[in-house]
């Protein structure tokens, strides 16, 4: 559509909102069709249509409620902090997109550590994880977190037995001193089975926008499928407090497992909707700035 911006009639400004609309549209539909690419290896099944845009009124229904719990965090100087934990592969990452795609990164921050460097691995373990925890007003989304200690770091051996057994002993202590200083902290742990994570491994090989995807860490994990699973249940157990419980998240269905997990996150924090304020946009001057230098 041609750009007609001069043009204040009612006429003009519904249709450019339209075309607004149609291109957020554009962009979440992508999103979606990402999931699409190379099928994930399923055929559709029958209702496939039907529970697809089930599926995308919700994810729209859930990220509204999300910007009402912004809203509410900002205003109450609440601090939240999410853990996403889980196998590779299990789709950790895509509900991270979803929960943040429509709120303020000022508000809503990812944490995804890397490995940590030569000087992070003298300090106290905790140490550079709590550079990231949230101030009044912000909630943080970890993705992968302190647990790495129980998990990647155990079975790769990136730390000893000591060290994991420390590790135990402290993060009931360090999660409790967190939760009574006003953190509130929200543990998912996203399962998968281990056909799943072989066939979205194979769609990553095969897919040159997700390869990235894929670090030699994924590979490995594959070959120790079971050691991953003894860690994960020790993890849990010992881990598990009322400050602090885990919550489970059945990621084979990649898209239940998003609605599911944001509608429960959502139940976890008491927010309320606020009115909303009627905002009334200011008339600027006019100058045709924009014509210049036309890209
Ligand atoms: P991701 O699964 O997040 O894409 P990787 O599979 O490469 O990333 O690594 C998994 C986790 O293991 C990451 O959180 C990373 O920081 C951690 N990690 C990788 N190498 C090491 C290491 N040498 N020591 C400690 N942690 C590591
Ligand atoms: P439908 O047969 O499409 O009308 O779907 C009815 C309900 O079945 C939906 O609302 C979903 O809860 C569920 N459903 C159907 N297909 C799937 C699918 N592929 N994954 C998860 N849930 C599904
Ligand atoms: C994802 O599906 O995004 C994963 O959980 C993260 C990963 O393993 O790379």
């Amino acid at each position: 559509m041609a750009m007609q911006g001069n043009d204040f009639s009612i006429e003009n400004i519904n249709q450019r909102l339209l075309q607004e609309f149609y291109d957020s549209y554009d962009e979440e539909l992508e999103m979606e069709l990402d999931d699409l690419r190379f099928g994930d290896g399923r055929k559709p099944e029958p209702g496939e249509k039907a529970w697809r845009k089930h599926y995308f009124r919700e994810l729209l229904r859930l990220q509204g409620e999300l910007v009402k719990l912004q809203e509410w965090v900002t205003r109450t100087g609440h601090r939240l902090v999410i853990i996403f934990e889980g196998r590779d592969a299990a789709g950790k990452g895509g509900v991270i997109k979803r929960i943040t795609q429509r709120l303020n990164p000022r508000t809503c921050r990812v944490a995804a550590l890397p490995a940590p460097n030569d000087r992070e691995r003298t300090q106290w373990y905790f140490q550079r994880y709590i550079a990231h925890l949230p101030a009044a007003g912000e909630m943080v989304l970890f993705d992968r977190s302190w647990y790495n200690r129980a998990g990647v770091e155990r079975v790769m051996g990136f730390c000893n037995e000591q060290e994991v057994e420390e590790f135990f002993r402290s993060v009931p202590e360090f999660e409790k001193m967190l939760t009574r200083s006003g953190i509130q902290i929200v543990k998912y742990w996203f399962s998968i089975t281990d056909e799943e994570q072989e066939l979205r491994f194979l769609s990553r090989i095969h897919d040159p926008l997700k390869q990235w995807k894929l670090s030699p860490m994924d590979l490995e994990s594959r070959r120790r499928w079971e050691e991953y699973t003894e860690a994960k249940e020790e993890m849990l157990e010992r881990t598990n407090i009322d400050e602090a419980p885990w919550w489970i998240v059945q990621g084979v269905d990649k898209k239940k497992a998003r609605l599911n997990c944001i509608s429960h996150l959502l139940r976890q924090i008491p927010y309320e909707d606020t009115e909303q304020k009627t905002i009334t946009l200011p008339h600027r001057e006019r100058h045709d700035e924009y014509r210049r230098n036309p890209v």
